[in-house]
């Protein structure tokens, strides 16, 4: 089934192209606007995203298998990003994804069966003055304890 955007998110996409010298310009942020609806990137928004652009499918698949951003594949309610680069791998990151994997059960890259969290890892997301720090949906937490993982994992599944 084709995808469509909801009325509201269509003035928000034609607000979008109005901030760019060319549609194919807005090509990252409509499909974030799309996501965002969507919560993945699917053929069809891909295909959407194309023509709204103006731009080829080929060019849209290329951005989204470029920016680990974008979801290639339907994931969970929630979303959590260890990031795993150096300041945060120095201080804790693999105790702080193992910590999540567990008390999850799950591993890199899988949703929990209920579909709430998927879990995930990033490199670094620029709050490395404050690592360890992962990312949940687009809030920061950072200078983590795994007493903390406890209590942010708990409020997600609670959700
Ligand atoms: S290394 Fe983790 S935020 Fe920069």
């Amino acid at each position: 089934m084709a995808f469509a955007l909801t009325p509201e998110r269509e003035i928000e996409l034609a607000d979008i192209f109005g901030r760019y010298p060319n549609k194919m310009a807005a090509t990252i942020p409509a499909l974030h606007l799309c996501q965002d609806q969507n919560g993945w990137v699917s053929p069809e928004v891909v295909a959407f995203v194309a023509e709204r652009c103006e731009v080829s499918v080929a060019h849209v698949q290329g951005v989204v298998t470029f920016y680990t951003l974008f979801n290639q594949k339907p994931v969970g309610q929630h979303q959590v990003w260890v990031c795993r680069t150096l300041s945060c791998a120095l201080r804790g990151a693999d105790d702080v994804l193992h910590h999540c994997e567990k008390r999850l059960g799950i591993h890199v890259g899988e949703t929990t069966k209920d579909g709430k969290i998927t879990l995930r890892t990033a490199e670094c997301l620029a709050a490395c003055g404050q690592a360890p720090m992962m990312q949940v949906d687009k809030d920061y937490h950072e200078n983590l304890t795994l007493e903390q993982v406890d209590v942010i994992l708990d409020r997600l599944k609670r959700s």
